[in-house]
Protein backbone atom coordinates (compact mmCIF):
# COMPACT_ATOMS: atom_id res chain seq x y z
CA UNK A 1 0.00 0.00 0.00
CA UNK A 2 1.16 3.66 -0.39
CA UNK A 3 1.02 6.69 1.65
CA UNK A 4 -0.18 10.29 1.37
CA UNK A 5 -4.07 9.04 0.97
CA UNK A 6 -6.92 11.59 1.75
CA UNK A 7 -10.09 9.43 2.21
CA UNK A 8 -13.59 10.32 1.70
CA UNK A 9 -16.84 8.61 1.55
CA UNK A 10 -19.32 6.34 3.55
CA UNK A 11 -18.18 2.95 5.55
CA UNK A 12 -21.22 0.75 6.69
CA UNK A 13 -19.23 -1.03 10.04
CA UNK A 14 -20.36 -4.44 10.24
CA UNK A 15 -21.40 -7.16 13.04
CA UNK A 16 -19.44 -7.38 16.41
CA UNK A 17 -16.82 -9.93 16.57
CA UNK A 18 -17.09 -9.56 20.22
CA UNK A 19 -20.72 -9.52 20.56
CA UNK A 20 -21.14 -12.60 18.54
CA UNK A 21 -17.99 -14.83 20.03
CA UNK A 22 -19.56 -13.96 23.42
CA UNK A 23 -23.01 -15.23 22.36
CA UNK A 24 -22.03 -17.95 20.01
CA UNK A 25 -21.56 -20.55 22.63
CA UNK A 26 -24.66 -19.70 24.10
CA UNK A 27 -25.90 -22.18 21.31
CA UNK A 28 -24.84 -25.11 23.22
CA UNK A 29 -27.86 -23.99 25.91
CA UNK A 30 -29.95 -24.73 23.24
CA UNK A 31 -32.05 -28.26 22.26
CA UNK A 32 -32.50 -26.99 18.62
CA UNK A 33 -30.61 -25.47 16.51
CA UNK A 34 -30.45 -21.14 17.25
CA UNK A 35 -29.78 -18.91 14.28
CA UNK A 36 -27.30 -16.13 14.19
CA UNK A 37 -27.43 -13.22 11.94
CA UNK A 38 -25.53 -10.31 10.80
CA UNK A 39 -22.04 -11.91 11.77
CA UNK A 40 -19.24 -10.40 10.37
CA UNK A 41 -17.24 -12.85 7.61
CA UNK A 42 -14.00 -12.85 9.61
CA UNK A 43 -11.71 -15.73 11.24
CA UNK A 44 -12.20 -15.77 14.57
CA UNK A 45 -15.87 -16.41 13.58
CA UNK A 46 -15.41 -18.75 11.28
CA UNK A 47 -12.72 -20.77 14.24
CA UNK A 48 -16.26 -19.89 16.86
CA UNK A 49 -18.44 -21.77 14.44
CA UNK A 50 -15.74 -24.67 13.57
CA UNK A 51 -15.06 -25.34 17.75
CA UNK A 52 -19.28 -25.41 17.97
CA UNK A 53 -19.64 -27.97 15.36
CA UNK A 54 -17.21 -29.89 16.85
CA UNK A 55 -18.70 -29.90 20.23
CA UNK A 56 -22.32 -30.50 18.47
CA UNK A 57 -20.64 -33.64 17.26
CA UNK A 58 -18.96 -35.07 19.35
CA UNK A 59 -19.62 -33.47 22.75
CA UNK A 60 -15.51 -32.60 22.90
CA UNK A 61 -13.67 -29.33 22.53
CA UNK A 62 -11.56 -29.81 19.82
CA UNK A 63 -7.96 -28.92 21.64
CA UNK A 64 -6.49 -27.83 18.47
CA UNK A 65 -8.33 -25.44 17.53
CA UNK A 66 -9.63 -24.38 21.17
CA UNK A 67 -5.41 -23.76 21.91
CA UNK A 68 -5.12 -21.10 19.20
CA UNK A 69 -7.56 -18.73 20.07
CA UNK A 70 -8.45 -16.67 23.31
CA UNK A 71 -12.87 -16.48 22.89
CA UNK A 72 -12.71 -20.59 22.96
CA UNK A 73 -12.60 -20.75 26.51
CA UNK A 74 -16.34 -19.42 26.67
CA UNK A 75 -17.64 -22.50 25.02
CA UNK A 76 -16.07 -24.43 28.28
CA UNK A 77 -18.72 -23.23 30.56
CA UNK A 78 -21.98 -24.04 28.26
CA UNK A 79 -20.28 -27.39 27.40
CA UNK A 80 -19.49 -28.35 31.47
CA UNK A 81 -23.57 -27.31 31.80
CA UNK A 82 -24.56 -29.07 28.79
CA UNK A 83 -22.38 -32.74 29.16
CA UNK A 84 -21.32 -32.02 32.88
CA UNK A 85 -17.71 -32.66 31.79
CA UNK A 86 -15.40 -30.76 29.62
CA UNK A 87 -11.40 -31.06 28.72
CA UNK A 88 -10.22 -27.84 27.18
CA UNK A 89 -6.78 -26.12 26.44
CA UNK A 90 -5.44 -23.28 28.14
CA UNK A 91 -6.30 -20.84 25.07
CA UNK A 92 -4.41 -18.72 23.05
CA UNK A 93 -5.14 -15.26 21.13
CA UNK A 94 -3.54 -12.00 20.61
CA UNK A 95 0.08 -11.75 22.17
CA UNK A 96 -1.37 -9.07 24.60
CA UNK A 97 -0.08 -9.69 27.93
CA UNK A 98 -0.60 -13.14 30.53
CA UNK A 99 -3.89 -13.19 29.81
CA UNK A 100 -4.52 -15.79 32.44
CA UNK A 101 -8.32 -17.51 33.17
CA UNK A 102 -8.25 -17.83 37.12
CA UNK A 103 -11.68 -15.73 36.90
CA UNK A 104 -13.06 -18.52 34.81
CA UNK A 105 -11.67 -21.77 37.36
CA UNK A 106 -12.50 -19.71 40.54
CA UNK A 107 -16.12 -19.23 39.46
CA UNK A 108 -17.08 -22.87 37.99
CA UNK A 109 -15.00 -24.31 41.25
CA UNK A 110 -17.29 -21.93 43.41
CA UNK A 111 -20.69 -23.52 41.01
CA UNK A 112 -19.52 -27.05 42.09
CA UNK A 113 -17.16 -27.92 39.28
CA UNK A 114 -13.79 -30.00 40.06
CA UNK A 115 -10.73 -29.02 37.79
CA UNK A 116 -7.45 -30.84 37.67
CA UNK A 117 -4.75 -30.39 35.24
CA UNK A 118 -4.79 -32.90 32.32
CA UNK A 119 -1.11 -32.54 30.78
CA UNK A 120 -0.21 -31.02 27.80
CA UNK A 121 -0.86 -31.02 24.00
CA UNK A 122 1.45 -32.00 21.78
CA UNK A 123 2.80 -28.39 21.62
CA UNK A 124 3.08 -27.60 25.39
CA UNK A 125 -0.28 -25.88 26.35
CA UNK A 126 -2.12 -26.55 29.21
CA UNK A 127 -4.76 -28.96 29.79
CA UNK A 128 -7.78 -28.81 32.01
CA UNK A 129 -9.99 -31.35 32.90
CA UNK A 130 -13.38 -30.32 34.22
CA UNK A 131 -16.48 -31.81 35.73
CA UNK A 132 -19.62 -31.38 37.70
CA UNK A 133 -20.27 -34.84 39.11
CA UNK A 134 -22.98 -33.19 41.16
CA UNK A 135 -24.41 -31.17 38.90
CA UNK A 136 -23.83 -27.67 38.99
CA UNK A 137 -25.20 -25.26 41.94
CA UNK A 138 -25.60 -21.44 41.89
CA UNK A 139 -23.85 -19.28 44.28
CA UNK A 140 -22.85 -15.60 45.01
CA UNK A 141 -19.47 -15.00 43.61
CA UNK A 142 -17.36 -12.11 43.08
CA UNK A 143 -14.83 -11.63 40.27
CA UNK A 144 -11.51 -10.92 40.83
CA UNK A 145 -11.18 -8.93 38.01
CA UNK A 146 -14.39 -7.57 36.12
CA UNK A 147 -13.32 -10.01 33.05
CA UNK A 148 -15.57 -9.83 29.71
CA UNK A 149 -15.20 -12.61 28.22
CA UNK A 150 -15.23 -14.14 32.24
CA UNK A 151 -18.52 -12.66 33.13
CA UNK A 152 -20.28 -13.78 29.64
CA UNK A 153 -18.54 -17.56 30.60
CA UNK A 154 -19.93 -17.65 34.27
CA UNK A 155 -23.22 -16.08 33.21
CA UNK A 156 -23.81 -18.82 30.37
CA UNK A 157 -22.96 -21.69 33.08
CA UNK A 158 -25.23 -20.57 35.76
CA UNK A 159 -28.19 -20.58 32.74
CA UNK A 160 -28.05 -23.83 33.51
CA UNK A 161 -27.54 -24.35 37.28
CA UNK A 162 -29.20 -25.33 40.47
CA UNK A 163 -30.54 -22.01 41.76
CA UNK A 164 -29.45 -18.50 41.64
CA UNK A 165 -26.45 -17.06 41.35
CA UNK A 166 -24.78 -13.55 41.54
CA UNK A 167 -21.80 -12.26 39.95
CA UNK A 168 -20.61 -9.54 41.53
CA UNK A 169 -18.16 -7.17 40.02
CA UNK A 170 -18.66 -8.11 36.37
CA UNK A 171 -17.80 -6.59 33.41
CA UNK A 172 -20.29 -3.77 32.49
CA UNK A 173 -19.49 -4.01 28.64
CA UNK A 174 -22.16 -4.18 26.06
CA UNK A 175 -21.28 -7.72 24.84
CA UNK A 176 -22.54 -8.80 28.16
CA UNK A 177 -25.91 -6.98 27.81
CA UNK A 178 -26.18 -8.21 24.52
CA UNK A 179 -25.91 -12.04 25.90
CA UNK A 180 -28.56 -10.94 28.65
CA UNK A 181 -31.14 -9.69 26.07
CA UNK A 182 -30.55 -12.92 23.58
CA UNK A 183 -30.98 -15.37 26.33
CA UNK A 184 -33.78 -13.63 28.50
CA UNK A 185 -35.51 -13.64 24.64
CA UNK A 186 -35.14 -17.49 24.83
CA UNK A 187 -36.27 -18.40 28.26
CA UNK A 188 -33.11 -17.68 30.76
CA UNK A 189 -33.74 -15.15 33.87
CA UNK A 190 -30.94 -12.88 33.51
CA UNK A 191 -30.79 -9.40 35.54
CA UNK A 192 -28.39 -6.68 36.16
CA UNK A 193 -26.15 -7.34 32.63
CA UNK A 194 -24.48 -3.70 32.28
CA UNK A 195 -24.26 -3.03 35.87
CA UNK A 196 -21.63 -4.62 38.23
CA UNK A 197 -23.78 -7.58 39.50
CA UNK A 198 -25.48 -9.81 37.48
CA UNK A 199 -28.04 -12.28 38.65
CA UNK A 200 -28.86 -15.45 37.30
CA UNK A 201 -31.86 -17.63 38.08
CA UNK A 202 -30.93 -21.24 36.90
CA UNK A 203 -32.54 -23.88 35.41
CA UNK A 204 -31.06 -27.35 36.27
CA UNK A 205 -30.65 -29.55 33.30
CA UNK A 206 -33.23 -27.85 31.27
CA UNK A 207 -32.14 -26.80 28.17
CA UNK A 208 -33.45 -23.55 26.78
CA UNK A 209 -36.05 -23.55 23.76
CA UNK A 210 -34.98 -21.54 20.44
CA UNK A 211 -36.96 -18.99 19.86
CA UNK A 212 -35.67 -15.59 18.40
CA UNK A 213 -32.12 -15.29 16.65
CA UNK A 214 -29.31 -13.73 17.97
CA UNK A 215 -28.95 -10.73 16.00
CA UNK A 216 -25.27 -9.29 16.08
CA UNK A 217 -25.18 -5.46 17.00
CA UNK A 218 -23.13 -3.38 15.27
CA UNK A 219 -18.72 -3.36 16.36
CA UNK A 220 -18.11 -0.48 18.43
CA UNK A 221 -14.46 -0.95 17.35
CA UNK A 222 -14.80 -0.69 14.10
CA UNK A 223 -16.74 1.76 14.77
CA UNK A 224 -14.19 3.30 17.23
CA UNK A 225 -11.25 2.58 14.52
CA UNK A 226 -12.94 3.97 11.54
CA UNK A 227 -13.48 7.52 13.08
CA UNK A 228 -10.07 7.51 14.56
CA UNK A 229 -9.25 7.07 10.61
CA UNK A 230 -11.56 9.84 9.67
CA UNK A 231 -9.57 12.06 12.23
CA UNK A 232 -6.19 10.69 10.37
CA UNK A 233 -7.19 10.76 6.97
CA UNK A 234 -10.48 11.76 6.04
CA UNK A 235 -11.65 14.62 4.17
CA UNK A 236 -14.70 13.38 4.99
CA UNK A 237 -16.02 10.06 6.48
CA UNK A 238 -19.43 9.17 7.19
CA UNK A 239 -19.60 5.97 9.80
CA UNK A 240 -23.06 4.18 9.04
CA UNK A 241 -24.83 1.90 11.02
CA UNK A 242 -23.34 2.26 14.56
CA UNK A 243 -24.28 2.51 17.77
CA UNK A 244 -22.37 5.73 18.47
CA UNK A 245 -23.45 6.15 22.41
CA UNK A 246 -20.89 3.02 23.00
CA UNK A 247 -17.90 5.12 22.02
CA UNK A 248 -18.36 8.07 23.68
CA UNK A 249 -15.68 8.13 25.57
CA UNK A 250 -13.10 7.83 22.17
CA UNK A 251 -15.67 10.54 20.41
CA UNK A 252 -14.74 13.27 23.51
CA UNK A 253 -11.59 12.40 23.35
CA UNK A 254 -11.78 12.90 19.42
CA UNK A 255 -13.45 16.05 19.97
CA UNK A 256 -10.75 17.10 22.72
CA UNK A 257 -7.83 16.86 19.99
CA UNK A 258 -9.26 18.93 17.28
CA UNK A 259 -11.11 16.34 14.74
CA UNK A 260 -14.20 17.40 12.74
CA UNK A 261 -16.97 15.65 14.25
CA UNK A 262 -20.58 15.21 13.85
CA UNK A 263 -22.98 12.81 15.21
CA UNK A 264 -26.35 10.98 15.36
CA UNK A 265 -27.15 8.10 17.17
CA UNK A 266 -26.08 5.59 14.68
CA UNK A 267 -23.59 7.52 12.71
CA UNK A 268 -20.74 9.55 13.06
CA UNK A 269 -19.19 11.97 10.30
CA UNK A 270 -15.55 12.59 10.60
CA UNK A 271 -12.49 14.73 8.88
CA UNK A 272 -9.20 15.35 9.39
CA UNK A 273 -9.23 19.55 11.10
CA UNK A 274 -6.14 21.60 10.38
CA UNK A 275 -4.87 21.55 13.40
CA UNK A 276 -4.89 18.34 15.82
CA UNK A 277 -3.54 18.57 19.00
CA UNK A 278 -2.03 16.02 21.64
CA UNK A 279 -4.33 14.72 24.27
CA UNK A 280 -3.55 12.04 26.98
CA UNK A 281 -5.13 8.79 27.01
CA UNK A 282 -6.07 5.87 29.56
CA UNK A 283 -7.87 2.64 28.41
CA UNK A 284 -10.26 1.89 30.88
CA UNK A 285 -12.98 -0.72 31.32
CA UNK A 286 -16.40 0.58 29.55
CA UNK A 287 -17.72 2.96 29.39
CA UNK A 288 -14.09 4.14 29.02
CA UNK A 289 -11.30 4.54 26.31
CA UNK A 290 -11.74 0.98 24.60
CA UNK A 291 -8.07 -0.50 25.38
CA UNK A 292 -8.87 -2.24 21.79
CA UNK A 293 -9.03 1.40 20.44
CA UNK A 294 -5.50 2.13 21.87
CA UNK A 295 -2.79 1.23 18.59
CA UNK A 296 -5.45 3.30 16.26
CA UNK A 297 -5.36 5.85 18.22
CA UNK A 298 -1.53 6.09 18.57
CA UNK A 299 -1.09 6.12 15.71
CA UNK A 300 -3.59 9.57 15.63
CA UNK A 301 -1.24 10.88 18.40
CA UNK A 302 1.83 10.87 15.93
CA UNK A 303 -0.13 13.39 13.56
CA UNK A 304 -0.68 15.74 16.80
CA UNK A 305 0.92 18.66 17.97
CA UNK A 306 2.59 18.16 21.29
CA UNK A 307 2.85 15.13 23.74
CA UNK A 308 0.36 12.50 24.69
CA UNK A 309 0.33 10.43 26.95
CA UNK A 310 -0.80 6.89 26.36
CA UNK A 311 -1.95 4.69 29.62
CA UNK A 312 -2.70 1.03 28.85
CA UNK A 313 -4.41 0.35 32.34
CA UNK A 314 -6.09 -3.09 30.72
CA UNK A 315 -3.04 -5.58 29.34
CA UNK A 316 0.58 -5.63 30.03
CA UNK A 317 1.91 -6.16 26.62
CA UNK A 318 -0.27 -4.08 24.58
CA UNK A 319 2.44 -1.16 23.53
CA UNK A 320 4.11 -3.52 21.56
CA UNK A 321 3.75 -1.60 18.27
CA UNK A 322 6.05 1.37 19.46
CA UNK A 323 9.48 -0.40 17.66
CA UNK A 324 7.63 -0.49 14.75
CA UNK A 325 5.99 2.60 14.65
CA UNK A 326 9.26 4.33 15.73
CA UNK A 327 10.47 2.51 12.65
CA UNK A 328 8.41 4.32 10.64
CA UNK A 329 8.90 7.73 12.09
CA UNK A 330 6.92 8.16 15.01
CA UNK A 331 8.61 9.16 17.77
CA UNK A 332 7.00 7.51 20.94
CA UNK A 333 8.95 6.98 24.36
CA UNK A 334 7.86 3.56 26.57
CA UNK A 335 7.91 4.76 29.91
CA UNK A 336 7.20 1.20 31.56
CA UNK A 337 5.43 -1.79 30.38
CA UNK A 338 2.32 0.82 30.85
CA UNK A 339 2.66 4.10 29.56
CA UNK A 340 4.17 5.76 26.66
CA UNK A 341 4.34 9.56 25.39
CA UNK A 342 4.10 10.04 21.96
CA UNK A 343 5.82 13.25 20.21
CA UNK A 344 4.16 14.39 17.48
CA UNK A 345 3.78 15.91 14.46
CA UNK A 346 6.07 13.48 12.84
CA UNK A 347 6.45 12.34 9.43
CA UNK A 348 5.89 8.71 8.84
CA UNK A 349 7.48 6.55 6.07
CA UNK A 350 6.35 3.33 4.38
CA UNK A 351 7.96 0.23 5.50
CA UNK A 352 7.84 -3.58 5.22
CA UNK A 353 5.21 -3.88 8.71
CA UNK A 354 4.58 -7.94 10.34
CA UNK A 355 1.07 -7.29 12.12
CA UNK A 356 1.20 -8.54 15.90
CA UNK A 357 -2.03 -8.87 16.32
CA UNK A 358 -5.47 -7.56 15.23
CA UNK A 359 -5.74 -4.08 16.85
CA UNK A 360 -2.56 -3.27 15.86
CA UNK A 361 -2.29 -4.55 12.62
CA UNK A 362 -5.10 -1.97 11.82
CA UNK A 363 -2.92 0.50 13.36
CA UNK A 364 0.01 -0.09 10.92
CA UNK A 365 -2.18 -0.03 7.98
CA UNK A 366 -3.36 3.37 9.01
CA UNK A 367 -0.10 4.62 9.89
CA UNK A 368 0.93 3.29 6.20
CA UNK A 369 -1.93 5.19 4.69
CA UNK A 370 -0.53 8.43 6.12
CA UNK A 371 2.75 7.75 5.76
CA UNK A 372 5.25 8.67 2.82
CA UNK A 373 5.82 5.68 -0.01
CA UNK A 374 5.13 2.29 0.06
CA UNK A 375 4.65 -0.21 2.91
CA UNK A 376 4.00 -3.97 3.22
CA UNK A 377 2.14 -5.74 6.31
CA UNK A 378 2.47 -9.09 6.48
CA UNK A 379 0.88 -11.65 8.78
CA UNK A 380 -2.72 -10.03 7.90
CA UNK A 381 -4.24 -12.96 9.02
CA UNK A 382 -4.19 -11.63 11.96
CA UNK A 383 -6.30 -8.15 10.59
CA UNK A 384 -8.80 -10.56 9.09
CA UNK A 385 -9.95 -12.07 12.48
CA UNK A 386 -11.47 -9.09 13.39
CA UNK A 387 -11.68 -6.84 10.42
CA UNK A 388 -14.20 -7.71 6.89
CA UNK A 389 -12.41 -7.43 3.74
CA UNK A 390 -10.80 -4.41 5.19
CA UNK A 391 -8.62 -3.91 1.84
CA UNK A 392 -11.96 -3.74 -0.10
CA UNK A 393 -13.26 -1.39 2.11
CA UNK A 394 -10.80 0.94 2.92
CA UNK A 395 -10.15 0.99 -1.52
CA UNK A 396 -13.62 2.23 -1.88
CA UNK A 397 -12.54 5.21 0.32
CA UNK A 398 -9.99 5.97 -1.72
CA UNK A 399 -6.99 4.31 -0.28
CA UNK A 400 -4.33 2.88 -2.60
CA UNK A 401 -4.16 -0.88 -0.35
CA UNK A 402 -4.03 -4.37 -2.45
CA UNK A 403 -3.68 -7.93 -0.90
CA UNK A 404 -1.01 -9.76 -2.70
N1 LIG B 1 -7.88 -11.38 33.46
C1 LIG B 1 -7.39 -12.11 34.50
N2 LIG B 1 -7.89 -13.36 34.71
C2 LIG B 1 -8.87 -13.89 33.94
C3 LIG B 1 -9.39 -13.15 32.88
C4 LIG B 1 -8.88 -11.88 32.65
O1 LIG B 1 -6.51 -11.67 35.21
O2 LIG B 1 -9.27 -15.03 34.19
C5 LIG B 1 -7.36 -10.04 33.21
C6 LIG B 1 -6.70 -9.92 31.84
O3 LIG B 1 -5.39 -10.42 31.86
C7 LIG B 1 -6.78 -8.44 31.59
C8 LIG B 1 -8.11 -8.05 32.25
O4 LIG B 1 -8.43 -9.12 33.14
O5 LIG B 1 -5.74 -7.78 32.23
C9 LIG B 1 -9.26 -7.84 31.31
O6 LIG B 1 -9.36 -8.94 30.41
P1 LIG B 1 -10.74 -9.51 29.92
O7 LIG B 1 -10.89 -10.89 30.46
O8 LIG B 1 -11.83 -8.54 30.17
O9 LIG B 1 -10.48 -9.65 28.38
P2 LIG B 1 -11.13 -10.77 27.52
O10 LIG B 1 -12.49 -11.04 28.02
O11 LIG B 1 -10.18 -11.88 27.33
C10 LIG B 1 -12.32 -9.17 25.81
C11 LIG B 1 -12.26 -8.96 24.34
C12 LIG B 1 -10.92 -8.31 24.02
C13 LIG B 1 -10.84 -6.98 24.77
C14 LIG B 1 -11.01 -7.22 26.26
C15 LIG B 1 -11.04 -5.96 27.09
C16 LIG B 1 -13.59 -10.79 23.45
C17 LIG B 1 -13.64 -12.06 22.72
N3 LIG B 1 -12.38 -10.24 23.67
O12 LIG B 1 -11.23 -10.02 26.12
O13 LIG B 1 -10.91 -8.09 22.63
O14 LIG B 1 -9.59 -6.40 24.54
O15 LIG B 1 -12.24 -7.93 26.49
O16 LIG B 1 -12.09 -5.16 26.69
O17 LIG B 1 -14.62 -10.26 23.84
C18 LIG B 1 -9.91 -7.72 20.56
O18 LIG B 1 -11.04 -7.74 20.07
O19 LIG B 1 -8.90 -7.34 19.92
C19 LIG B 1 -9.73 -8.16 21.94
C20 LIG B 1 -8.56 -8.52 22.41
Amino acid sequence: MRGGNILEGEIEVSGSKNAALVAMPASLLFKGKIDFLNLPEIEDIKRMRELLSGIEAKGEIDLDIAKRFRASILTVGPALARFGKAVFPHPGGCVIGARPIDVFLEGWENMGAEIEAAGQTAHGTEVYNIKAPHGLRGCDHTLRVPSVTGTAGLIMTAVLARGTTVLRNAAMEPEIAYLEEFLNRNGAKITGAGTHTVIVEGREGELLIPKEPFIDPPDRIEAGSFAILGALAAKKLKIKNCNTHEISSLLSVLQNAGAYLETGTNYIVVGKSEHLNAVDVKTQVYPGFATDLQAPFMVLLTQAEGQGLIHETIFEGRLNHIEDLNRMGAKIALCDPHRAIVSGPSKLRGKVLESPDLRAGLAYVMAALVAEGESQIGNIYQIDRGYERIDTRLRSLGADIERI
